[in-house]
Formats: structure tokens, sequence, C-alpha cells
């Protein structure tokens, strides 16, 4: 058995810190790399807890379709109010626009009425509305059999609490319309909303239908989209992503592959027009569009230039119900069907050809799929990966599988087993709070200690490159208004996306990845300063990575082997008050900083600031 030296081996959960002495470190590099960095060990856990359906998921409409909800009950309306006295309720009584869609608005207008009446929707938590963008708005409508009804619906984006308007466009609509058609606009607002109190609208004239009824299906609004793609992600929110420099993207998500059998995520339901997806009860008690599907996960990630790391349900959901062994042939299928769907050459496979006439021709490129998300926590296990993994490596034999591992690499055998450390994160300061909400304890946003801590721990990790491929800090994106878990990496709202210290721990380690790992001295494993030094072969550079989770500051000392050292490095540093966070009222509040660092040869020093991630970077070769 190989020599434990996987440090640190504090628990990411508490970091309780005393010491105010500086301490001092001599560090000696070796030249000679131990091991390869594996291009994949940076890279994202997606799952959708309220961020994906408004969160990267760029449609602005909440409950847009009426999606597996109750119909005539006030909880169907969520998200949606009349407007002026207008009769709104979510029927099921009319013919549907689709199989999976079997819900609409139905809007009525009241006998006496005037003036502009209908329905409005509030958005995700609000509206971002901006002069500089061109926005999509659509709908179906159909109006009742024998209906009269006739002239024009008004769509508009107004201010909720002045009534602004700030774009507007209108159809006319005909009497003959008993089938269901599509209505699609562009908005262009005239002026910036000064804030998200923002609402869609679409109204008909009262005093001109009065009594009258029209249906709505599948309303939809969307912003321009990261590279224009059409049911695309929201540009800041992608953008901030693209910027940490991930190589990997797991998807579709943790625990949200299913409660329990029925509601599981079916990838063939996530896929077509948006028509054919009836949605699902998530996971965390709320719909999910799937207008999020398997098709734009994977251009998502494409256009990302990232790696998929994809899931497939392996027979067992979060209530603890499994499949029996006997039963799970069908899954194991649509496992198949799903990596066909994302591989499959459309000349000689079905699932490609779907995907072929679903306008991506080429194979997406997949290396990894995850066989069930915290299966492990089921005594079934054993049955179900050996016979997932034993059906699916036949098949496609190049692919890697793998399950989800605990945190633990000490004295973990270094005989070809690789590992993904697919959630960490700080959470808490507070040992007996690392599973409640905010009130009891975790943290709402990561702070400047818990991210120092998670970057010693990720020191670990390029110290044991050699059998950890992959390593994703979670939860990845959260609402800062409605979210089920904190601290997450990158909070928003409506018209903003705040970068953590997290984040930008995260953007360091990635962005400044080494090929190699250089072995130097090791950090003490139960000190309070780490470090790891690595080699990128393209650039000669030296990528020296330092967490100080101490209150003091930390004195290196280190010792290059090297012959040719540029005498001028540069030097990043993360730093700030130990409970510091950047915060919806103040994003910005510690932001990494690069200076230069002068390196006078073999021997240089550094002073790590109290509670910090650094990254020195000096050629030399
Ligand atoms: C650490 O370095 C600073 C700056 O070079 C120096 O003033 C201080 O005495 C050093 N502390 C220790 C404990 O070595
Ligand atoms: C550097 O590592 C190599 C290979 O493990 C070893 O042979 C050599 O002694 C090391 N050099 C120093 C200065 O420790
Ligand atoms: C909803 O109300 C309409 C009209 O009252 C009725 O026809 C329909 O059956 C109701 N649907 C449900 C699910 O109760
Ligand atoms: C999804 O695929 C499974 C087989 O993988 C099939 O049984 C099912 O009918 C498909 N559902 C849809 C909606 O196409
Ligand atoms: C494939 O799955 C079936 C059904 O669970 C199982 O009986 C069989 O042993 C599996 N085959 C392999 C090669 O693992
Ligand atoms: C390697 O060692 C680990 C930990 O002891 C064990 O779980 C795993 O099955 C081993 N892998 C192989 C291929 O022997
Ligand atoms: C980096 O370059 C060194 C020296 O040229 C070579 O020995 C080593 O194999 C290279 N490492 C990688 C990961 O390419």
């Amino acid at each position: 058995m190989a020599k434990s030296i996987f440090f640190p081996a504090l628990s990411l959960g508490a970091l309780l810190l005393t010491r105010a002495m500086a301490a001092s470190f001599t560090i000696v590099v070796n030249e000679t790399a131990s091991h390869p960095i594996p291009s994949t060990l940076y890279g994202m856990m997606y799952e959708d807890i309220s961020s994906g359906d408004g969160g990267l998921y760029a449609e602005m409409l909440q409950n847009r379709a009426f999606q597996q909800v109750t119909p005539n009950t006030t909880d169907a309306l969520n998200a949606w109010s009349a407007v002026n006295g207008a009769s709104i309720a979510v029927v099921d009584n009319t013919p549907s626009l689709s199989k999976a869609l079997p819900n609409s608005l139905q809007l009525t207008v009241p006998e006496d009425a005037t003036g502009p009446v209908g329905a409005q929707n509030n958005g995700y938590f609000g509206i971002n509305v901006q002069s500089s963008w061109t926005y999509t708005a659509s709908f179906y409508y159909k109006l009742a059999q024998g209906s009269t009804f006739s002239g024009p619906l008004t769509i508009s984006l107004k201010s909720s609490t002045t009534g602004q308007t700030f774009a507007s466009a209108s159809v006319h609509i005909k009497e003959s319309s008993e089938k269901w058609t599509q209505v699609s606009v562009k908005l262009k607002p005239k002026t910036t909303a000064p804030d998200t109190n923002n609402i869609f609208e679409v109204t008909v004239d009262g005093a001109s239908h009065s009594g009258q009824s029209i249906f709505f299906a599948l309303f939809s609004l969307f912003p321009p989209t990261f590279k224009d793609r059409p049911n695309g992600m929201r540009l800041d929110i992608a953008t901030t992503l693209k910027e940490a420099g991930p190589s990997f993207f797991r998807f579709p998500g943790g625990n949200n592959l299913g409660q329990e059998p029925s509601q599981r995520w079916v990838w063939n339901n996530t896929i077509g027009p948006l028509t054919d997806r009836p949605g699902r009860l998530g996971d965390w008690g709320y719909v999910n569009t799937d207008g999020l599907g398997l098709l734009e996960y994977l251009q998502f990630i494409e256009d990302m230039e990232m790696q998929p790391i994809m899931a497939v349900w392996a027979g067992y959901s979060l209530n603890g119900q499994s499949i029996p062994e006997g039963d799970l042939a069908p899954y194991i299928q649509a496992a198949k069907d799903q990596i066909d769907f994302v591989i499959g050459n459309p000349k000689t496979n079905a699932m490609g050809a779907k995907r072929a006439a679903l306008g991506h021709p080429a194979p997406f490129e997949l290396n990894y799929v995850e066989v069930g998300n915290e299966d492990f926590f089921s005594s079934t296990y054993p049955y179900r990966w050996r016979d997932f993994v034993g059906n699916l490596s036949a098949a496609y034999p190049t692919i890697k599988w793998f399950a989800q591992n605990a945190f633990i690499y000490d004295g973990f055998e270094r005989n070809g087993t690789k590992y993904f450390e697919g959630e960490y994160a700080a959470i808490s300061t507070n040992a007996a709070n690392l599973f409640g909400t905010p009130d009891e304890g975790r943290l709402t946003f990561p702070t400047m200690q818990s991210s120092a801590g998670e970057a010693a721990f990720m020191t670990g990790f390029e110290r044991n490159a050699d059998i950890v491929f992959a390593a994703s800090y979670a939860p990845l994106l959260g609402s800062v208004v409605n979210n089920q878990w904190t601290p997450n990496l990158v909070g928003f709202n409506a018209d903003s996306v705040i970068r953590s210290t997290s984040y930008y721990t995260q953007q360091l380690f990635s962005l400044n990845r080494g090929d190699e790992y250089l072995p130097s001295t090791l950090p003490s494993p139960t000190g309070l300063t780490f470090w790891s030094v690595t080699r990128k072969n393209s650039t000669k550079e030296v990528l020296i990575k330092i967490s100080n989770t101490d209150t003091a500051i930390a004195n290196l000392t280190f010792d290059l082997p090297f012959k040719k050292i540029a005498p001028t490095g540069t030097v990043t540093v993360l730093t700030g008050p130990a409970t510091a966070s950047n915060t919806p009222e103040e994003p910005d509040a510690i932001t990494p900083q690069t200076t230069s660092i002068a390196i006078p040869g073999k021997r240089f020093s550094f002073t790590a600031p109290p509670i910090s991630v650094n990254v020195i970077s000096i050629v030399a070769s």
C-alpha cells in the first residue's frame, strides 16, 4: 500500500482557528514530477436546486406552461395574476396543446370590463428589463367554440410598482381560431428598468370583449442567450461559469435524478419540441420544466468547451426504493438509449438519428458516465452496479464508469482505481451544523475562511491527482432569494450574479492548473498552511498554490531546483477577514489581486496573508 499523502486531514465542516503567531516554512521543490495532473481535475457539479429553471436556463417566465400542477387550484396559478378584474384559471377541460401539456390558462373578460384586461407573470422573482436587449416572447392561444373574439392582444414588459411600460407589441387574433395558434413577437425595451420588479403581461381590450374567453398555453420570454442559442442559457451566469475555467460539467444533477422511481429523470421526456416535455416534480418539491433538457445540457457543455460527466438513473431513488434485480432490464436499456442519444452514429443508431434530427448530427464527446447518485447509501448497490456496469461496459468499452466517493483518500491504494470527488464545500464553521439551514449554522455565503479551507483541501487533490481524476464543488448555483442549500459557489438573482470567495478559489486553481505535480516538502497534516507545486510544460510555468487558513501570516521560503528562473513572477492573492463574504449588497467585497513578485534566485520568500488563497507563477526550467 502506498504511503498516505492526502493532506489536509482537516474537516471541511469545521474550521476552528486559534493560533495568532506567524509560522515559517521552508519548502524544497523537486524537479522530477511524480505524476501528471489530469486535464479533468477541476469542473462543475450541477444540480437543479432552483438553479436550472430560473437560473442557468434563460427562460424568464415562471410556471410558463402550467406543468404538473392541479387545474382549478390557486397553486396552479403560481407566478400568475389577473389584470384589471379578469377571471383567470388553469384548466384541463379544453382540447390540450399536446399530450405532454394538458393544462392551459383560461382568461375570461368580465361583463362590465373596460380598459386592458388580462394576465401577468412576475418571472423568477423579478424580470430583468434591459434596453440593449431584444426579447422573444411567445405563447399559444385558442378561442372557445363559437367565440366572436376579434381584436388585438397586447404583450408588454412593465414595472409592477409604477406601471411604466418598457416594451410592448400587439398581434391581431381572429374569431376563427378554435385551434391552437402560436404567436411570437420581439420586445425591445425603450429604457432599462431601474430594478427587477417587473412583469410580463398579455391583455385584451375589456370593453370590446366583455364576457369572452380565451385560452393560452406554453408562454415563453427569452432574453439574448449564451452563444445565442435558442432555448439557451442565461448570459451572465454562463459567462461567470465559463470564466472559472471548468473542464467538466456533471449533470443532470446529483439528487435530482428522482425522489421516487416514478419521478425519475427520464431522458427522452426532456428532448424535442417544448410541447412534448411534460416536466416533472423535482426532488426539492418544485416542478422542473425540463426546458433545460438533455440536448440543451450537451450543447451548453460543448459551447463551454467542457467534458460531460453524465449520470444515468441506476434503479434507486432518494426515498430508498430500489428496483429489484429481476426488473432492472428496462432501466439498463434506458441508460443505453441515453448514451446512444449522446454518441450514437445517426446512420446506424436510432437514438443517434434522433439527435441528428434535432439538429446535432455529430456525436458529442462522452468519456465519463456516473452510475446513479449517492447510491452507495443503499445495500442494493452491489447488484445494481454489477448489472449496469456489466451491461454498459460491454456495449461502450471506452467509456469510464464511476460512483461518487467519499472524502477520504488517506491510505488509498495506488491500484488503478480512480476517484471522483463529486461534492465538496466547507459549509459551516460549526461541526454540529453540517446539514442544517442557515439558521442552524450553515453558511449563507462562502466566507474567506471556508474558501481557504477548500483551497487547503484542493492542494490535496493535486497531490493525489494520480488517483483523483476529477473534483467539483457543490452546490454550484443558487438563487439568493430562493434556494434549497447554502452556501453556493455562484449566487444570482434576476439581474445579477455574485461570485463567491469559493468561486474565486475554484477559478484560481482551475486557471492555474499544471499538467504535472512536483513533489515538495509536505505540509503538516495538522497544520494550518498548505501548498502544492505543479508545472505547466507548454509555458514552462511553475505554479505554486498556497492556502493559509491561519489567522496569522505564514512565511514561506521556497527552494527551487531550476537552472533558469525568470527574475519576476506574478502572485495572485485572495484574502479578507475570516467571516467576510461576497454578498448581493457587496458582491466585490473580496476579489483576487494580482501583482508581481521578485524572484531573486533559487531561493525566494513569500508572506501569505492571514486567511488567504495564493497562487505564484514563475517561469523556470
Ligand atoms: C515573517 O516575515 C515578515 C516579513 O518578511 C517578517 O517581518 C517577520 O518577522 C517574519 N515572521 C516570522 C515568524 O518569521
Ligand atoms: C527528487 O525526486 C527523485 C525521484 O523521486 C528522487 O530520486 C530525488 O532524490 C529527489 N531529489 C531531492 C533533492 O529530493
Ligand atoms: C376545472 O374546472 C372546469 C370548469 O369548472 C371543469 O370542467 C374541470 O373538470 C375542472 N378540472 C378539474 C381537474 O377539477
Ligand atoms: C423513452 O424511451 C423508453 C426506452 O428507453 C421508451 O420505453 C419510452 O416509450 C420513451 N418515451 C418517450 C416519451 O419517447
Ligand atoms: C445485464 O443486466 C441483466 C439484468 O439486470 C443481468 O441479469 C445481467 O447479468 C447483466 N449482464 C452483465 C454482463 O452484467
Ligand atoms: C483498489 O483499492 C481500493 C481501496 O482499497 C478498493 O476499493 C478497490 O476495489 C481496489 N481496486 C482494484 C482494481 O483492485
Ligand atoms: C514535461 O516536460 C518534462 C521535461 O521536458 C518531461 O520529462 C515530462 O514528461 C513532461 N510532462 C508532461 C506531463 O508532459
